[in-house]
């Protein structure tokens, strides 16, 4: 053992799946000896957990190393190590173009790195990209201990969707779905840590379909059987594809409490000429009709989605048939993406729309959105609603926590401590991106 403990950093970039695994990594070094660290500079060891789902995302990581080249230079025993899925599409490339890197790890083989960290403390570059064939979860240490309420749980990776702009099924691979019984392990041991709403985290979440009793279990079912676990208060998952929301999962919004009402569920756009080029094989129809459905099981359910601008061949009118579809749903929340091309993909050597006028699309689809997002917020003034709180606010005695809708709420209770506790509160006040409430 060192006298100091080691100090590990990480930054995480792109989705929700890269804040677990990064979670998983730390942990994973930890029981290594290191812990973590906010401060680069005071690091032994920096990891970037990137994204490459688009461009600005993967070139981010490329200017965040050359950052951090003082730091190298200031402290030559310092290690750089790049994860996820830059790491997984460019491999070596990332040491050639960026010689400070030390070991770069796809998203398959975390459980491979405190090995790898070893090796680079004997001078070596370890690379490892391949995909296994193991349960890679089942590979890392338990989860220790944490004072938050709240948690991820993947049940999902990859996806075999193939949308003609995305990189996913390239850099995470075919679906895999872990077996009922590993997750169901997973979720008590988190519960009995204190754990009150879990996150089933997937690339394509939905098409869950892990072996279970009597067979391969959909994504409804093991919601039902995860709301047995007595302590687990609140169910939620994420991303979903329309065209996997299978009547049990529509059902169970309908019939489990604990499934918060809450839905992400990306449509990309509202063309169905722009939906067939991005070969997501359903129409804007389809997909309110879908909606329709999830309203009819769970009416007060928030919705929200993901839409590209700019996708290329998209023309005046399939933008207003985005701008078209928004209005008739109507999300409590939705990002929007300027279309960047992927190389790999189908759509990456098409003919492209001008920068501006996907420039000017964006902007049309987001101001649309935020109206329709304040809207919701402001539509919650004067409701009940349960919140879990998760951390001391920045004012004394103040309290944040998530509604059920997924919206930041502050209450002020200075001789309480709500820290993990799920309560009723009525909302009082809104803003674009939080909500006040009392305490009932
Ligand atoms: N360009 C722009 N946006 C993209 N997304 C995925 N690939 C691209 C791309 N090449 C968006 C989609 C997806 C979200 C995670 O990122 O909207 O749902
Ligand atoms: Fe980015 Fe997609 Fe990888 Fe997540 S899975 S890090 S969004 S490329």
């Amino acid at each position: 053992m060192t006298d100091a403990p080691k100090k590990l950093h990480i930054k995480t970039y792109g989705c929700q799946m890269n804040v677990y695994d990064s979670e998983r990594m730390a942990e994973a070094m930890g029981a290594q000896g290191y812990q973590l660290t906010d401060d680069p500079a005071e690091a032994d060891m920096v990891l970037l957990n990137t994204c490459h789902i688009r461009e600005k995302a993967a070139e981010k990581v490329y200017s965040d190393l050359g950052r951090l080249r003082p730091f190298k230079e200031a402290k030559p025993d310092l290690k750089i190590g790049v994860a996820g899925c830059v790491a997984q599409a460019e491999g070596a490339e990332i040491m050639r173009r960026m010689p400070l890197v030390d070991l770069v790890v796809g998203s398959q083989n975390y459980h491979r790195l405190p090995e790898m960290v070893a090796a680079t403390e004997r001078g070596e570059k370890p690379v490892d990209t391949e995909f296994p064939t193991e349960d890679r979860f089942e590979l890392l240490p338990e989860r220790p201990a944490s004072n938050r309420p709240t948690a991820f749980l993947t049940v999902q990776e990859g996806c075999d969707k193939f949308c003609a702009f995305c990189v996913v099924p390239y850099t995470r691979g075919a679906e895999i779905s872990r077996p009922v019984a590993r997750i169901m392990a997973e979720a008590e041991k988190l519960v009995a840590k204190g754990v009150k709403e879990i996150t089933l985290l997937g690339q394509n979440v939905n098409g869950y379909h892990g072996e279970g009793q009597g067979g391969a279990w959909g994504l409804g079912r093991l919601v039902r059987e995860l709301a047995r676990i007595e302590g687990l208060e609140r169910i939620r998952y994420t991303t979903s594809h329309p065209n996997d929301m299978a009547d049990d999962l529509i059902e169970a919004h309908g019939a489990e409490a604990k499934l918060m009402p809450y839905l992400h569920l990306p449509v990309q756009s509202g063309s169905d000429r722009i939906l067939k080029l991005m070969n997501r094989h359903h129409t804007a129809e389809d997909y309110l009709r879908l909606i329709e459905r999830i309203r009819a099981a769970r009416p007060d359910i928030m919705l929200s989605s993901d839409f590209i601008a700019g996708f290329p061949g998209e023309s005046d009118a399939d933008h207003q048939a985005s701008l078209d579809l928004i209005r008739a749903v109507g999300y409590g929340a939705a990002f929007s993406f300027k279309y960047s091309p992927r190389p790999g993909t189908p759509a990456a050597n098409r003919e492209g729309v001008a920068s501006e006028v996907a420039d000017a699309r964006l902007q049309e689809l987001q101001a649309l959105i935020t109206a329709q997002q304040h809207a919701a917020q402001e539509a919650m003034v004067g409701r009940e609603v349960g919140v879990l709180f998760e951390k001391p606010g920045r004012l004394p005695g103040q309290w944040v926590g998530k509604s059920d809708y997924l919206q930041a709420v502050h209450v002020s209770a200075p001789a309480e401590n709500l820290q993990g506790t799920l309560r009723k509160v009525r909302i009082t006040a809104s803003a674009p991106n939080s909500l006040a409430g009392e305490l009932l």
